[in-house]
């Protein structure tokens, strides 16, 4: 964590959420070349947004002009938790739309959250390995961060039973579906393990789960938050980043009613709603729009470049290398082998025109700089081809090892 200058005057929570940041980007500054393959930026493909059945939506929504462009309440457009309230109900979360909260994006939901439950000195329990802008909320809140051991099925409960026991967290933050930056669903039996320590403890649990909608192998697993033992201590963020688009800003929080009208409060006195004009088209578009057609050609499209990733990666990592087969998502995790460093090698990737994110900056506790996270949505399989062979080539001719 270099290079972060304190600007004079501002709390040390600012400086401690500017130095996670500055960790990453000093990194991503390296991946600016116009011409490179990158497979580190956490964007979906462009390509692939519905602009038609969008801008159809916008245009509908704008048939009303003096409803979408005037101030909305701070809880949500009726139209929009109505409409999210029967696709998470049809999807097996049985939602009421009053028990929403639309917020801009995944990301404030998980801001709302953070300001309304945590104190100066709380604790967080995040896995380890954890999405990045996640530790800058905790950092925000004056939290005080600590890893829970994680395998390839999630988190470990004897690791979290420990963790819990030693830290007395007020919060345990989760990405259980296609987790940033590991790609890794939690099984249903770790879930449960968790919903029931969750229960047995008393702590809240905060569910980010934006991935969910692009699962393409096998059977979506039950959302925690639909767990007899932490549905009154879960918060669930949801998104429409990543199903329709980011640039929407839309998302949602799913919470039991105190937490829920705290939430509120504190949006309300933040931004007092999200863009009612965004969530008229969004709800138009959830409604009248092909929505599920689509969703299923970013789908295929998806596994179509994971599959290229996954193809080739064997002959472009050096031998040894790990690296998982995520069900849907946008992110893969690789392990290096032993004496690896992934930033110097990144150093070297982005001198033959390929970029990855290192995993050191996604680590609470101390990093395991052999990981790298690889994001495989924004080029298509020939791009992803050549990134590889550039990956192979800075490979072969790394001289630090
Ligand atoms: C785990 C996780 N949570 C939240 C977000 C924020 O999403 P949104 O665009 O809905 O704010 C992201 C975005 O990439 C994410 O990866």
């Amino acid at each position: 964590m270099t290079g972060y200058q304190s600007p004079a005057g501002f709390t040390d929570r600012i400086d401690a959420a500017g130095a996670v940041a500055a960790s990453l980007s000093e990194i991503l500054a390296l991946t600016s070349r116009p011409d490179m393959i990158s497979f580190a930026g956490g964007m979906p493909a462009p390509e692939l947004f519905d602009a038609d059945g969008i801008s159809e939506a916008y245009a509908r929504a704008l048939t009303t002009p003096r409803r979408v462009l005037q101030y909305s309440t701070t809880e949500g457009d009726p139209l929009l938790r109505q409409a999210i309230a029967e696709r998470l109900s049809r999807q097996g979360m049985a939602t009421e739309p009053y028990e929403l909260l639309i917020t801009t994006g995944a990301q404030q939901a998980l801001s709302l959250t953070c300001a309304a439950l945590l104190l100066p000195g709380d604790v967080v329990l995040v896995e380890e390995p954890t999405y990045l802008v996640a530790l800058q909320c905790f950092a925000l809140a004056g939290a005080r961060v600590a890893p829970v051991r994680c395998d390839g099925e999630g988190v470990d409960p004897s690791a979290l039973d420990e963790a819990v026991r030693l830290h007395h967290p007020k919060l345990l933050y989760l990405g259980p579906t296609f987790h940033n930056p590991t790609g890794r669903t939690m099984s249903g039996s770790r879930r449960h393990a968790v919903a029931s320590l969750a229960a047995r403890y008393g702590f809240w649990i905060a569910e980010d789960d934006p991935y969910r909608e692009l699962r393409y192998q096998g059977d979506a697993e039950p959302w925690i938050a639909s767990l007899p033992e932490a549905a009154d201590r879960t918060v669930l963020l949801g998104s429409l980043s990543k199903s329709i688009a980011p640039g929407l800003r839309l998302g949602w929080l799913r919470a039991p009613a105190g937490m829920r009208r705290a939430c509120a409060t504190v949006k309300g006195a933040t931004d007092v709603h999200s863009s009612t004009v965004d969530q008229v088209a969004a709800a138009v578009y959830l409604t009248e729009g092909d929505m599920d057609g689509h969703l299923e050609l970013v789908r295929r499209a998806y596994e179509e470049r994971c599959d290229a990733l996954l193809g080739g990666l064997v002959h472009s990592l050096p031998a040894g290398s790990a690296y998982n087969r995520p069900c849907g998502g946008m992110f893969l995790w690789a392990r290096l082998p032993e004496g690896y460093d992934a930033t110097e090698v990144l150093r070297r990737a982005s001198g033959y025109g390929v970029a990855f994110v290192p995993g050191a900056p996604f680590f609470s506790g101390p990093a395991d700089r052999r990981t790298m996270r690889l994001s495989f949505p924004t080029h298509p399989p020939s791009e992803i081809e050549e990134g590889l062979r550039r990956l192979r080539l800075a490979f072969e001719h790394d001289s630090t090892t």
